[in-house]
């Protein structure tokens, strides 16, 4: 397996699992369906959460589906090399899984009437998240400290280039129809007030009991346990799981036990010179 990583159009792509080949054609060539439903995300911001949620929605809270299919298969990555044939070959309504930056986005999208539901997270719990994930993914190399991970985060150089350019592109469509934003900490507050706005979006009416079946079928515990959510059916060589789980922690604020006072004050005054231009408060900022 190779740690070596390319650069498409200015973000940073792993190249054990995309390629150049697949990022044009996802650009260029996938024809985006006038019902799909695309659950884009920056790494680590609750991807397989709405995956869940969103599967879940689609099967009117039976959790069959989510129960027998594994996560990959039932909303793959098409922006990577084992998940791009078989996005394209799901069944309608299609709900695919992304975690590409809006820049390189599918242009035939633009054209469609197919929605996005992007999922953001507090930056902070985005480096914890990924810090832990690195040190059982082998697919990427293990940060050589906490510190190191942070600074990283600046750079601009992490998985699909920076948090920064991903959250401020995706954001250019907020407002938009076919565009629905939520927060990793919404979820985490009010899940089932939150599965009610995504149906809401999606136009899919559920009876209050299918409601709350799909909060309970994507709480975390119940997500732990599923063997075709929780990362355990991935092969050792892939994902250690002698140093850790997919599934981790699943709480807002863990942050708060990794930065210092200096990082934390750090990360805010660059977080503010970031995010300058966008004129948004997100939720975690409240809370
Ligand atoms: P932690 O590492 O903080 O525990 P992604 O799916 O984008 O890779 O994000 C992974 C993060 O989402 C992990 O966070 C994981 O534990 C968390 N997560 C996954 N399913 C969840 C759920 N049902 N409820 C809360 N958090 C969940």
């Amino acid at each position: 397996m190779s740690f070596d990583n390319f650069t498409y159009k200015g973000a940073t792509f792993c190249v054990s699992v995309h390629s150049e080949e697949i990022l044009k054609k996802v650009e260029d060539e996938f024809q985006v369906l006038d019902d799909d439903i695309f659950n884009i995300t920056y790494p680590k911001s609750g991807t397989h959460w709405m995956s869940e949620i969103l599967n879940l929605i689609k099967q009117n809270g039976d959790p069959t589906f989510v129960n027998s299919v594994p996560m990959w298969s039932r909303s793959p990555w098409y922006e990577t090399i084992a998940g791009y044939d078989e996005a394209e070959k799901l069944t309608s309504p299609r709900i695919i899984s992304s975690h590409i930056p809006y820049h390189i986005f599918s242009k035939s999208f633009f054209k469609s009437k197919a929605k996005v539901v992007y999922t953001m997270r507090n930056p902070k719990d985005v480096i914890v998240s990924m810090f832990y994930f690195s040190k059982i993914l082998k697919l990427f190399k293990e940060p050589e400290s906490f510190e190191a991970e942070l600074e990283n985060f600046f750079q601009s150089n992490g998985m699909y280039g920076s948090w920064f350019d991903h959250v401020k592109g995706w954001m250019q469509m907020a407002g938009k129809d076919n565009f629905f934003y939520i927060t990793y900490e919404e979820l985490q507050q009010d899940l089932r007030g939150s599965v009610v706005r995504i149906c809401k979006f999606l136009g899919k009416e559920l009876n209050d009991e299918e409601i709350d079946s799909v909060v309970k079928y994507s709480s975390f515990k119940v997500m732990k346990e599923n063997k075709m959510s929780n990362f355990t059916q991935i092969p050792d060589d892939v994902l250690d799981k002698s140093r850790g789980t997919f599934m981790r922690k699943g709480v807002s604020g863990d942050w708060k036990n990794h930065f210092t006072v200096a990082q934390s004050e750090k990360f805010d005054k660059d977080y503010q010179e970031n995010m300058k231009d966008l004129n948004i408060k997100f939720f975690w900022q409240e809370t």
